[in-house]
Parts: C-alpha cells; sequence; structure tokens
C-alpha cells in the first residue's frame, strides 16, 4: 500500500499516529476513485480535471471527520499501449513505467492526496485480476467461443456492425478481429442491472447520463468477449496462457484489487467496498456503469453507491486529447500561477457534468478577479488594517459578535455554509464556490461601507476603536469561514490564510462542525504576505509560448525516439544504412507528431502503408505475383521498420484517397515543418496542415496535384483544423517526404483505389 507524500504527512503529522489510526476506526469511511489513466498518453489538463475533482472531494470528506480513501493509477496493459512503446523503440514494461511515474510526479508536484495509486502492472494487481477471472469461471459465468467482429484499438472496445464500422466513441475504423476468446455472459445481467438502475437512481450520475445508460441496456446486451490471444502485453487467463484477460476487466478490476481484494490481506477491501464515489469522465460510461456492476454481480459482490460521470474538457472547441493536438499540460500553469488557480478554475469555470472550455484568458481572468482582487484582496485589506490598528492582536469575540449590524454577515456566513455543503453533496463545485464568493461581496462590500480606516480617523476614543475591533473581527470570522470552506479546492491558499489568522496548521483543524463565532479572543495573527498576487497580462502570453515550446520538445523527442525504434528494428532485420520505413506524411507529420498522435496514426497506418504502396503500384505495374513496394528511391529499397499487420482489402476500401489540387500554400507561424495547405477536390475545397515545410516551399506547392486521404475526421494542429493528410513517401534516413503525384494527367477529385 502507498501514500502520496501529501497524505503521509496528514498522517504524520496528527496527534500521534496510533492515536490518529485508532480514532479513523470509528469514523465513517468514504472510498473514492478516478479512472485509471492510460499509460500511452502523458498527463494533460483533461486528466488533472478527474484527480482534482476527487482529491477536492477527498479533502472536503476528511474535513467533515470521514476516514477517507483516495484512490487513482495507472492503466498499463493492451493493444494501444503495446504498439505506443514499439514506436519508441521501448518494452511496454519500460514504457508504462516512465509514463506511469509522469502521472505520479504530476500528482505529487500538485500535492494531491490519494492514499493509493495503482499500476496494473503490479503483482498486487495481476494476482487479484486472475483471481476474478476464475472466480467468474467458478460461478459459471465464464464460457469459450470465438469472436469475429470489429475491435477498436484506441477505446479496446468491441463494436458491433461490418467492417469497416466506426468506432462510436472515437470514430476511427474499428479492426475486424477474429478469435478464439472467453467470453462473461453479460446477457445474463440485463434484467439485473435494469433493476438496480431503477431501485438506486443515485447509482449513476448525472441524470443524463443515466438515462443513456440505461438506454443502452434496454437496448439488449450480447456477451462480452473478455480475452486476447492476437497480442501478450496483458494478464494471462488462469491456466490458459495464450490468452490474456480484455484490458477493460484487467483496468476496471483495480478499484478492488488495490484494496486487496483475493489477497492473503482483504483488510482495506472489507473496510472500504464498495465505493462511495466513483468519479469518471463521460465517455466511459458504459464500461463503468454496465460492465463492472455485471463483474461485480457475477462475483457475488456488492455493487459502487455512486458512479458520478463529469462532461469533457474542451480546447480549441473539442475534447483536449492528445490525438486531437489540443493537450495543455497542468505544468505550464503550476509554473505561472500556482496549483490553486488551476484547481480553482477547473472547478469554478467547469459546471461540473456538463462540457466546459479551458483557455488561457479565461483562467488568468478568473484568477485575477476571483483570486487575487476577490479572495487575496479580502484577506490583505482586512489583517493589515488589524496588524496597523491593533498591532496584529484582534479581539476574535466569538460568540459575542451577535449585534446588528453583524447579524446581516453571520446570517449570510451560516446561508453559505448550508448552501456550500449542499452543492458539494450534489458535485455542484461551481455552484458551491458562486456561494462563497457571493458572501465574500457581502464582507467587502461591509468594509466599503463602515469604512473603518475612517472611522479611526475621525476619533480615536476607546468606543470608536471598540467598534472597529468589531468590524475588523467580523471581517477576520468571515475569513475564517470562507478559508475553511474553500480548502478543499485552494488547499495551499487556504493554509497560507490559516496561519495568517493566527490558527495553525489547517490540516488539524476540526472543520466538522463550521459555524459563526469560533474563532478564540486573543488570537494573534501569523505573519502576513501575498497570497495570489496580481497576475499581469503577459502571464497569458508566457504559459502559451510555454506550451509551443513544450510541443516543440516533445516532437524533437518523438522525432529522435523514432529514428532510435528504427534504428534498432534495423539493427535486429536488416543493414544499418536501410532507410526509415515509406510512411504517410499525415496533416500532423511524423514531425509535428506527439506519442499520442503516433499511437494514434498507427491505426491508421496500417492502412496507410498499403496507400504509398498503391501509388506505386499505378506509376509501376509488378507483374502478378510479385510483392508490390513503393517506389524505389535509394539504392536499398526501403523497408517498413516494423511488421505492418495485415488488412484486408476491405480495410483498404475505407481509406477515401483522392486528388486535390493545392490553391493556397503558406507557412504556419512558429511551427518549422508546418505548412497550411488549401486543396480543391473539385466539389469541395479544404484546409490541411501538413508536415511538409522543410521539403516544399509554399510557392512550389501551389498548383501542384497531390493524393490526399479525404476521410480523417478533422483535428488541431497549432489552433489550426486540418481536414485530411497528404500521402508522401518518406525517404532517406531523415525520412524527407516526398509527394506521391502523377505521369498522366488525373482530374481533380478522382478517387484511388
Ligand atoms: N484507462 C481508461 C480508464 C480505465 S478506468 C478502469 C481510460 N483512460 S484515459 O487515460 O483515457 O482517461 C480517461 C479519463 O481521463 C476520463 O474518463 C476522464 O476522467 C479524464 N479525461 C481525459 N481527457 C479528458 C478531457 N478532455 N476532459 C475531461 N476529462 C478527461 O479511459
Amino acid at each position: 500500500m502507498t501514500r502520496s507524500a501529501a497524505g503521509r504527512a496528514r498522517s504524520l503529522n496528527a496527534d500521534g499516529m496510533s492515536n490518529q489510526e485508532n480514532k479513523q476506526e470509528s469514523k465513517p469511511t468514504f472510498f473514492l476513485t478516478t479512472p485509471i489513466y492510460y499509460v500511452n498518453a502523458r498527463p494533460h489538463l483533461g486528466h488533472t480535471y478527474t484527480t482534482v475533482a476527487a482529491d477536492t472531494l477527498a479533502r472536503w470528506k476528511r474535513m467533515r471527520g470521514y476516514d477517507v480513501h483516495f484512490l487513482t493509477g495507472t492503466d498499463e496493459h493492451g493493444q494501444k499501449i503495446e504498439r505506443s512503446a514499439v514506436r519508441t523503440g521501448k518494452t511496454p514494461q519500460e514504457f508504462a513505467a516512465e509514463v506511469s511515474s509522469e502521472f505520479r510526479g504530476l500528482w505529487d508536484r500538485m500535492g494531491l492526496t490519494y492514499d493509493d495509486f495503482i499500476r496494473t502492472t503490479e503483482d498486487r494487481h495481476k494476482r487479484s485480476v486472475q483471481y476474478l477471472f476464475s472466480e467468474l469461471q467458478k460461478r459459471g459465468f465464464i464460457y469459450k467461443g470465438t469472436y469475429s467482429g470489429q475491435y477498436c484499438v484506441w477505446d479496446e472496445l468491441y463494436v458491433e456492425g461490418p467492417p469497416g464500422t466506426h468506432c462510436p466513441d472515437c470514430g476511427r475504423i474499428t479492426e475486424t478481429v477474429s478469435e478464439e476468446n472467453y467470453f462473461f455472459k453479460l446477457s445474463a445481467f440485463e434484467r439485473k442491472l435494469l433493476e438496480h438502475y431503477e431501485k438506486h437512481p443515485d447509482f449513476i450520475r448525472p441524470e443524463a447520463r443515466r438515462n443513456e445508460v440505461m438506454a443502452f441496456v434496454r437496448g439488449g446486451l450480447r456477451d462480452l468477449s473478455i480475452s486476447r490471444t492476437s497480442f501478450n502485453w496483458g494478464i494471462p487467463v488462469p491456466g490458459d496462457e495464450k490468452h490474456v484477460i480484455y484490458v477493460w476487466m484487467d483496468a476496471l478490476a483495480n478499484y478492488i484489487t488495490a484494496l486487496g481484494y483475493g489477497s492473503d490481506d482483504p483488510a482495506n477491501f472489507e473496510k472500504y467496498w464498495p465505493a462511495d464515489v466513483q468519479l469518471i469522465g463521460k465517455e466511459i460510461s458504459r464500461f463503468h456503469c454496465v460492465y463492472w456492476p455485471a463483474f461485480l454481480m457475477a462475483a457475488g459482490l456488492p455493487l459502487p453507491k455512486s458512479i458520478v460521470a463529469h462532461g469533457w474538457l474542451l480546447f480549441e472547441q473539442s475534447k483536449m486529447s492528445k490525438s486531437r493536438g489540443n493537450i495543455v499540460r497542468a505544468e505550464t500553469i503550476l509554473d505561472v500561477l500556482g496549483a490553486d488557480a488551476l484547481r480553482y478554475f477547473l472547478l469554478r469555470e467547469i459546471v461540473f457534468g456538463q462540457d466546459g472550455s479551458f483557455s488561457f484568458d479565461a483562467l488568468v481572468q478568473r484568477y485575477n478577479a476571483d483570486l487575487a482582487n476577490g479572495y487575496g484582496n479580502l484577506v490583505s485589506r482586512t489583517l493589515t488594517m488589524i496588524v496597523k490598528y491593533f498591532n496584529g492582536a484582534v479581539s476574535f469575540p466569538g460568540r459575542s459578535i451577535h449585534a446588528s449590524p453583524v447579524s446581516g454577515i453571520e446570517n449570510a456566513a451560516s446561508d453559505c455554509i448550508k448552501s456550500f455543503n449542499k452543492h458539494f453533496e450534489d458535485f455542484q463545485f461551481s455552484a458551491a464556490l458562486e456561494a462563497v464568493w457571493a458572501f465574500m461581496k457581502i464582507v467587502d462590500a461591509y468594509l466599503t461601507a463602515e469604512a473603518p480606516w475612517k472611522k479611526l480617523a475621525q476619533s480615536n476614543d476607546l468606543p470608536m476603536q471598540n467598534r472597529v475591533k468589531q468590524i475588523l473581527d467580523t471581517a477576520a470570522e468571515s475569513i475564517r469561514i470562507i478559508t475553511a470552506l474553500v480548502y478543499p479546492v485552494i488547499p495551499d491558499a487556504a493554509a497560507k490564510v490559516w496561519k495568517q489568522l493566527g490558527l495553525g496548521d489547517i490540516t488539524k483543524a476540526d472543520l466538522k462542525d463550521l459555524q459563526w463565532g469560533d474563532l478564540r479572543p486573543g488570537t494573534k495573527l501569523g505573519e502576513l504576505g501575498p497570497v495570489f498576487p496580481r497576475a499581469e497580462k503577459e502571464a497569458i502570453e508566457r504559459m502559451q509560448k510555454m506550451e509551443e515550446d513544450r510541443q516543440a520538445q516533445s516532437t524533437a523527442d518523438q522525432e529522435a525516439a523514432s529514428e532510435q525504434a528504427a534504428l534498432s528494428q534495423a539493427k535486429t532485420s536488416g543493414p544499418a544504412e536501410q532507410p526509415p520505413p515509406p510512411h504517410v506524411h499525415e496533416s500532423q507529420s511524423a514531425a509535428a507528431m506527439s506519442p499520442e498522435q503516433e499511437a494514434d496514426a498507427i491505426s491508421q497506418q496500417a492502412a496507410a502503408i498499403p496507400e504509398v504502396r498503391s501509388v506505386s503500384a499505378v506509376l509501376d505495374p509488378v507483374p502478378p505475383g510479385q510483392p508490390i513496394v513503393a517506389p524505389a528511391t535509394h539504392a536499398a529499397p526501403p523497408q517498413p521498420a516494423e511488421e505492418a499487420p495485415k488488412i484486408a482489402i476491405e480495410d483498404f476500401a475505407k481509406v477515401e484517397l483522392r486528388v486535390a489540387i493545392v490553391r493556397v500554400a503558406e507557412r504556419v507561424p512558429k511551427a518549422d515543418r508546418l505548412l497550411r495547405l488549401e486543396v480543391d477536390l473539385g466539389y469541395e475545397r479544404r484546409q490541411i496542415v501538413a508536415g511538409i515545410a522543410e521539403a516544399y516551399t509554399p510557392e512550389s506547392l501551389i498548383g501542384r496535384k497531390v493524393v490526399i486521404v479525404a476521410n480523417l475526421a478533422p483535428r488541431k494542429l497549432r489552433g489550426l483544423e486540418s481536414n485530411g493528410m497528404i500521402v508522401a513517401a518518406s525517404v532517406g534516413e531523415k525520412g524527407k517526404p516526398v509527394l506521391a503525384g502523377f505521369l498522366e494527367d488525373v482530374e481533380i477529385g478522382a478517387r484511388l483505389k
């Protein structure tokens, strides 16, 4: 069992380890989980969003006296991860360990208070997953059969439909799979699941997700294939090791394997299961609300109390994800504004459950308006006056602050506490924070109206001094309430303010029954200091620049890794001077691709490589029976660096290759390798961003006919939408792109078959 640094500090700071542990025995438990994140992509703000929300809930529950167990981790098996590792020239183990430690490192840097971080490659997890599999087998819910159908490697999802079907989640073309597999009798749980949803309206939240899931189940459930034989980066089926367990069964089980389910030490499982809240992004509702409860029912285990799905964090209008090339790293914001700024923004700006947009402008605006000018300013003006007029000593009259006009504030404070807690219970973080900031406005207005500085300038006699003291005490008590409430959301700032109020370590404070008037008289303020210094406009540009540099760096790293992978592959499969494989220069060409984009492109590459071959076949037909190869641009013919999976003709037919003419070509500012092209297909004109700027000047392309993949989902690159990709051979050591073309004149819009 592991604990985060912050989690450890929490326990060790307590009055005494054994006391604390004993006290925990009597506390109600609260088990909270996040999804475990795929290690094919490095952490970005989307992942941070869920984990921050979970951390906030965990802190709030602890503050209210719960024995919280907060679990997060990484999902490390499956074909997608195996393929990503190969692309970077690493073993899946090395690759997974590297990315997993990035997730963990980021959570630690942000001070997130997870109690356990599970990796699905750990032995404790593997053993327990195998135990679960055997249990389901023993109980008669697993049988062997043959699966022939479609599979989305990206989402690790079985998809119904003929070859060529697109994944309903990510839109990518599914792969055709035909394997002898183990099946889980999901169909046996259709009615039971529906009954459970009906009986427990809070099982799936929010309502919209619940309706979606119920409609899906009502549509009928088919048995689920739960093993694969075509790759082996996974947990072997006990007793039949050529099968690995389906990655979603492996991954979902983490919620119980981390607690020691089926192990020699099931104490945590007995203590914390069933989970109170399982937070997820909405796109994985089906796995969590259908498969997961069915597995648990089959194993005879209780179901989680609530699965809560939040919406997507959008950036530049679409879901933030590396495959779309529109990610922002948390690190950038941590460096410039700090973790609290990010936490506050995510929870205040986005209505939990709905999609919401991120932008640097909005982040800085919120930071300045609410944190620097709002909370920070209220704290600083109040405490500075207490120092100035009363030497930093506050009377803190406790429950004596009852007389008018203070009572208005007292009532407002009590209402604020109630409303905050009610909204938190409903996962409405944004509304909860709104309530606090509304209260803050009341206190601000009170200070402005009472103007204690003017009063003391008028007269400095004792009654006036007492009056001013009362005003400032009221403001200080309001700040105490506000600080206790916002602690789960902005813990660093709240801890600072708590100290400045002279109240010590906020993590040790008993905030369970937060109410007006609990400040003890005679408290001396701590040392004052800025809490949220105002951010200048320049902060926005700085963060944008950092993101651009980071993108460029990851591109460079990726190139180096790809070269390394190609080289090591060449070492094992042929002479060292062999050039890299022919490949397609996608809109985000190899040069401009991040690891996830590359991973993303892999499933398309199976189709992409034959495209180049087809082009060469047109140019230079080969006799029947001879292999078709890419055009020879070198003495030694280019060889694929890795064995590309074979595809059926139907798969190739799914790729819509067309001839287009370049009408506009220009460089993309601050992106050395990218060109923005406008290409004309005759029936349509569209924009493509291509990584070919180092090989072609914009002028040389205008009027040139090119081959494009016309049916690729659009993506954003450097803020520009790219609608398709240009087909090119990749030649030489550096993989220089050479555009595919024709000897004969071909009309634009013509399809390549
Ligand atoms: N490994 C699976 C989950 C297995 S859980 C048993 C997976 N991993 S993931 O890395 O793709 O992470 C998905 C989760 O990350 C989402 O469910 C969500 O919690 C978070 N997010 C990733 N991108 C996001 C956004 N752009 N917006 C909001 N949340 C996002 O799926």
